[in-house]
């Protein structure tokens, strides 16, 4: 079977991990701009101020991408670059910069898929309370509002946010993201909460202003099994996709949060303080939204936490890599002997794809489905001056395929965005763990080279995913 007609083939990036040209024409300060310069807050001190100079290069990188016959590009915008301080006067310079970027897309057939908000928070509004504090979501939902304006006559694909479970908990929970929070429960939901009102409100504003074209959020795609089949187990599988899934996904797709999680935070005087026009703006636009997207790159294997409660600081700690207990302490993840495993420990699975894909449908039915991030962050071995990336061919080919078996399954998935275009800088692991088709050389002038899976990806393309 080939992928149907309007079924998408993209790529991703982030503004933060490809542009660089941080305090260029006009642009704010982000949160990731000054904490990235903490000593000891990222991998060899790695940050985002030149990055892959994607900023400057944008139009060699487009081309590239066309070469390989990418049908999509997801990227993000820098909110500081459009507001420098988050809210108050525009940047004009910033909005040319992505109306720049759009037009260069469009010129190649190349469908812009945008995230409004990845990651890099305003400074300005970081210092006043970042998402704790509901002016952020006044503040975003203008920031939305201006972008709506200025790209929705070419853009028609829009993400409000990028994987609210990383930077609340990295930022509230373990501390390895701004604002650098650790144990801070309370304000680790409220910022979750804060985070959903912002999606709804901008999504509401979006449908009443008639913009066309769909609107969505992307979120991390965690689907957490049990061991086995020992009964504390079972419950640790049940109450780990409850926190980790269901209190994402509900409230965007059902209007409402799960009773599960809303009676244990109750418990536990963690329950995030919402007002009634909140919960009203959530039951309101749950059918507003037009996709889900998810970004999947291992499942969670679970079980009852039966050791001491810590909570090791650290990206891969909170989500791909086993070994932690949960915030609670009710589970923990574990590595299995059985499984297959990344360099970073991160567990290779298309199968729990598929089988997370179908727990999905069966809680949120035929909602539209587009996979934002997928894709195998390793050191590529370089074999006479070519970049072998024959893993990430093979992580790639195994997801894809499971994308092609969920289609064939009555799934509703209609398009697929490897993580990441072209190399780029991973937050917290530098320049070292490499997840691109293009290359990007850091001792020869930033130079792109195409690697191995460029080609590869470039047939299945051609080929909408045939023989695969
Ligand atoms: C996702 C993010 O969580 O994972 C990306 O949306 C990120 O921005 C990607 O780069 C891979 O994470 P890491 O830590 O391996 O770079």
């Amino acid at each position: 079977m080939k992928m149907p007609k309007d079924f998408l083939f993209g790529a991703a990036s982030a503004s933060y991990q490809v542009e660089g040209a941080w305090n260029e024409d006009g642009k704010g300060l982000s949160n990731w701009d000054v904490f990235s310069k903490i000593p000891g807050k990222t991998f060899e001190n790695t940050n985002g101020d030149v990055a892959v100079d994607h900023y400057h290069r944008y139009k060699e990188d487009i081309a590239l991408m066309a070469e390989m016959g990418l049908e999509s590009y997801r990227f993000s915008i820098s909110w500081p670059r459009v507001f420098p301080n988050g809210t108050g006067e525009v940047n004009e310079k910033g909005l040319e910069f992505y109306n720049n970027l759009i037009d260069e897309c469009l010129k190649h057939d190349i469908v812009p898929f945008v995230t409004l908000y990845h990651w890099d928070l305003p400074q300005a509004l970081e210092e006043k309370g970042g998402w704790k504090n509901k002016e952020t979501v006044d503040a975003f939902v203008r920031f939305a509002d201006t972008c709506f304006q200025s790209f929705g006559d070419r853009v028609n694909h829009w993400i409000t946010f990028n994987e609210a479970v990383i930077f609340c908990s990295l930022g509230y929970l373990t501390g390895a993201h701004p604002p650098g929070i650790e144990g801070d429960v309370k304000g680790y939901f409220q910022t979750t909460h804060n985070v959903f009102v912002a999606h709804a409100r901008a999504v509401e504003l979006f449908k009443q202003n008639g913009h066309t074209g769909e609107i969505g959020i992307t979120h991390v795609f965690n689907p957490a099994f049990s061991i086995d089949d020992a009964e504390e187990n079972k419950f640790a599988e049940m109450h780990a996709n409850a926190y980790a899934t269901h209190w994402f996904y509900d409230p965007i797709l059902k209007g409402e949060y799960p009773e599960y999680v809303v009676n244990g935070l109750n418990e536990q005087g963690l329950l995030p303080e919402m007002t009634e026009e909140e919960l009203d703006v959530l039951k309101r636009t749950a059918p507003m939204n037009d996709f889900i997207g998810l970004n999947y790159y291992s499942p969670q294997r679970v079980m009852k936490n039966d050791s001491a409660l810590v909570m090791a600081g650290g990206r891969e700690n909170s989500t791909g890599r086993p070994g932690n207990p949960s915030f609670d302490g009710v589970y923990k993840t574990v590595k299995m002997d059985d499984k297959v495993y990344t360099k970073w420990d991160w567990e290779i699975s298309p199968e729990a794809f598929l089988d997370g894909m179908h727990m999905l449908k069966d809680r949120y039915g035929d909602v539209k489905i587009y996979i934002t991030e997928n894709g195998l962050g390793d050191v590529d071995p370089i074999v006479d001056g070519e970049i072998m990336d024959t893993p990430r061919i093979e992580y790639i080919e195994g997801h894809l395929r499971a994308v092609k078996h969920a289609v064939q399954q009555g799934i509703n998935v209609a398009g697929y965005y490897a993580w990441s275009a072209i190399d780029l800088l991973s937050w917290l692991n530098g320049y070292k763990k490499q997840y691109g088709f293009i290359y990007v050389d850091h001792n020869n002038g930033l130079a792109r080279k195409k690697k191995q899976s460029f080609h590869w990806y470039k047939e299945i393309i051609a080929t909408r995913a045939e023989d695969l």
